[in-house]
């Protein structure tokens, strides 16, 4: 019997009809079942600015985005690529959860990317931008598989589906290796 575990699903883009959110959701259904997966959303978060934090002027938003972070175990960032680089909205998030100093929601816990793209790189660029984050963040982050999830557009039906049966796969043992490497990490700070 393994131990349950809170996991963040957090989505780097905020458009209605956003693959990237498509294939969190794919992801959650093809999770193993003592992970208890939710999509914490980011796009009302306000920008980050550091003199609400310094005057404590916290927004509402920031309060909320927080002490939901902080009952996580685990975050799971499903994103698309920006410019080569990880979208605004959610570098934002990040910015608002590793303040203030000394008080990150991200600090310990384990996490894990997937990038997506219509074209043939994957997101690659955002993936391997959010690991440079995550090590400053000191988010024991699985390394291996790795998930670029390339031609987004024809592996999803209109419903939000992933149809194609290897991807499906692949994204099922990559959610079976996330528990586990949760599992361990879980084990290790205990
Ligand atoms: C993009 N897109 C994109 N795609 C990519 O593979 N690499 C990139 O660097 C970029 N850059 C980029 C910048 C901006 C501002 C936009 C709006 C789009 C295309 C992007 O992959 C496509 O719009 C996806 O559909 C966005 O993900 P969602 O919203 O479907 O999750």
């Amino acid at each position: 019997m393994r131990n349950s575990h809170n996991v963040a699903v957090l989505v780097g883009s905020l458009r209605r009809e956003s693959y990237s959110r498509k294939l969190a959701n794919a992801l959650i259904e093809l999770a193993p079942e003592h992970l208890a997966l939710q999509i914490v959303e980011i796009g009302t978060l306000e920008h980050y600015n550091q003199d609400f934090d310094d005057e404590h002027r916290i927004p509402a938003s920031w309060r909320t985005f927080r002490d939901t972070m902080s009952l996580m175990d685990a975050v799971l960032f499903v994103t698309p690529e920006y410019n080569r680089s990880v979208p605004g909205v959610l570098k934002n998030a990040i910015d608002v959860g590793s303040r203030p100093h000394g008080q990150s929601v991200w600090q310990g816990k384990a996490a894990a990317v997937v990038s997506n793209s219509p074209g043939a790189l994957s997101g690659f660029g955002a993936n391997h931008h959010l690991r440079q984050s995550l090590v400053f963040l000191d988010m024991p982050t699985l390394q291996q598989p790795e998930a670029y999830i390339g031609g987004i557009a024809a592996l999803l039906d209109p419903a939000g589906r992933l149809t194609n049966e290897g991807t499906r796969e692949f994204c099922r043992k990559f959610m079976e290796v996330f528990a586990t490497w949760i599992d361990t990490t879980a084990q290790v700070a205990a």
